[in-house]
């Protein structure tokens, strides 16, 4: 078996993630559990290009984003500084983040968590969490929730998944295969990008899945009191039919 985990380097291209990624759908969510002491300090792991660091900066929080992609992290901090905010990009890997800080809280969006491949990898990423975090402090996260009727739709047909101009004027068409590992949880989905009507390029997403019982005892494994689990950015309850597994979550000393 294949253990060699990858995400194509156009899946994460800047300015081909932003001409993708312009919804906000999540951030009211994420503001809304922001604590309300002026003087806060936030950490988002898994930054990217600041889709939601800088919408948080710009409510007056002191905001530090951490990513290991540096094409993304120059991005965010173009963006920030044309919007005229001070936000503190670091570039590293969240599994082994050591900034001599602590946060009041602390989040990772946008089913990062799905690029943390083996147990050993989410389970030292937690650790970073907990090492950052105030007592006391809040850790929000949230990803998918698994859909196996989704994965066996997905490997029968190549779908359209986007279509879309860049702000660097490319046209770009992304069609989607799929392929689920039984073994790993990994489901290797394959991008193939079209950009200005040719065939560019096949980029590799592969997602690690995290099945809603795990998930719950691994968190609760490493030391985190889940105060909520949402099924949707709404905060409707996590059940059956949920999307997405949204956790709000507190370290247990
Ligand atoms: C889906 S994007 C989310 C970006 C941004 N938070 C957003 O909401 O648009 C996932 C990001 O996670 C970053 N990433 C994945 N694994 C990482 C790791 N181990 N350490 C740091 N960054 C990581 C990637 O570089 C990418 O920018």
């Amino acid at each position: 078996m294949n253990t060699d985990y990858k995400v194509g380097d156009l899946i994460y291209d800047a300015d081909i993630y932003d001409g993708m990624n312009t919804f906000l759908s999540d951030l009211s969510f994420y503001k809304k559990w922001m604590p309300k002491n002026e003087d806060a300090k936030i950490l988002e792991l898994c930054c990217g290009t600041g889709r939601l660091t800088l919408p948080i900066a710009k409510e007056g929080y002191n905001i530090c984003g951490v990513d290991y992609t540096s094409s993304m992290l120059e991005q965010a901090k173009a963006r920030a500084s044309e919007a005229g905010l001070e936000i503190d990009f670091i570039e590293a890997d969240i599994r082994t983040l050591n900034l001599q800080e602590k946060f009041d809280l602390i989040f990772i969006p946008y089913n990062s968590i799905h690029h943390l491949y083996k147990n050993d990898d989410l389970f030292a990423a937690l650790r970073s969490v907990r090492n950052h975090l105030k007592e006391g402090g809040l850790f929000l996260l949230d990803c998918f929730n698994p859909n196996i009727q989704y994965i066996v739709e997905g490997e029968k047909v190549q779908s359209v998944v986007a279509e879309y101009t860049t702000n660097d004027g490319r046209e770009v068409l992304i069609k989607q295969t799929m392929c689920y590992e039984n073994a790993t949880q990994i489901n290797r989905i394959e991008w193939h990008y079209y950009i200005n009507g040719e065939f560019h390029s096949t980029q590799n997403l592969d997602m690690r899945l995290f099945f809603p019982q795990e998930l719950d005892s691994y968190l609760e494994w490493a030391g985190f009191n889940i105060i909520h689990k949402f099924g949707s950015f709404k905060e409707e309850v996590f059940n059956d039919k949920s999307e997405k597994q949204i956790f709000v979550l507190v370290f247990n000393k």
